[in-house]
């Protein structure tokens, strides 16, 4: 009883930013006999589920990571079928988006993406700027080192020879967001693979081994639970 007591989530020390990798799709599908693309396709329902559970719970910002700018890599079918998931994301969540008060954001080079997915992920941001509740990012196309060379570049461009630390942030693609404060990674993959690598300098990090097609609100909920247990020093003592 106590036990139960003490691993309920608490609404007042909630994390502002939580950052997912969402890994797995593809091993949980080969365990199936299935396809990878279903993997893909499953993973999408549960993002979705995710989404509007991390806005039920107030969460101010969730960014997934969706696809990598190493993900080019994969077989052209595959890279076909990722390309083409956010479309159908947007197309059967839009309104959901909506009603629930999510705004859409988006993190990621433009390089090699298709005009008609910029086109559709830019209006649907634009419909919901003024959402206040979630702010759902989908990094896509998006890799750490990118962003920093990116900003790097912009800088330069702007004929700067120096950049103050506090600075450096509103060259970045992911300038509108804060700095995450929980990393969850599914299927049991103990790396960063070059996300958001910026804004992770002090996030929490947590692993776990359930395959994202698996990843369900109580999971999601665990792992804030454990956030809340952490204790955060950011280099001082207590
Ligand atoms: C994550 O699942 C989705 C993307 C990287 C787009 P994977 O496709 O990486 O699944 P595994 O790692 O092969 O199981
Ligand atoms: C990271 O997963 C990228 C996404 C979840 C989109 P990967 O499956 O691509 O990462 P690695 O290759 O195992 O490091
Ligand atoms: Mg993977």
């Amino acid at each position: 009883m106590v036990k139960m007591m003490k691993d309920k989530l608490n609404p007042d020390k909630l994390p502002k930013h939580i950052a997912i990798i969402m890994d797995g799709n593809g091993t949980w599908a080969r365990r199936r006999g299935l396809s990878r693309n279903y993997g893909h396709r499953k993973g999408a329902i549960v993002l979705k589920d995710i989404m509007l559970h991390a806005a039920k719970l107030k969460i101010k910002y969730l960014t997934v990571f969706a696809f990598s700018t190493e993900n080019w890599k994969r077989p052209q079918e595959e890279v076909n079928y990722l390309m083409n998931l956010p479309k159908e994301f947007l197309n059967e969540y839009e309104e959901e988006m909506v009603s629930e008060d999510i705004r859409l954001h988006w993190v990621g080079s433009k390089n090699r993406l298709a005009e008609d997915l910029i086109k559709q992920i830019e209006r649907v941001a634009e419909r919901t700027k003024a959402n206040k509740g979630l702010t759902f990012t989908i990094a896509f196309n998006y890799g750490g080192r990118d962003e920093i060379i990116n900003a790097v570049n912009n800088i330069l461009k702007e004929g700067r020879k120096e950049i103050a630390l506090e600075d450096f942030n509103q060259y970045l693609y992911s300038q509108e967001l804060p700095d995450v404060d929980l990393l969850i990674r599914t299927s049991n993959q103990v790396r960063i693979s070059n996300f958001l690598l910026w804004k992770l300098a002090y996030s929490e990090l947590y692993f776990t081994d359930v395959l994202w097609p698996d990843f369900r609100p109580k999971n999601f909920e665990k792992a804030i639970i454990e956030y809340q247990r952490r204790e955060r020093r950011f280099g001082g003592i207590k």
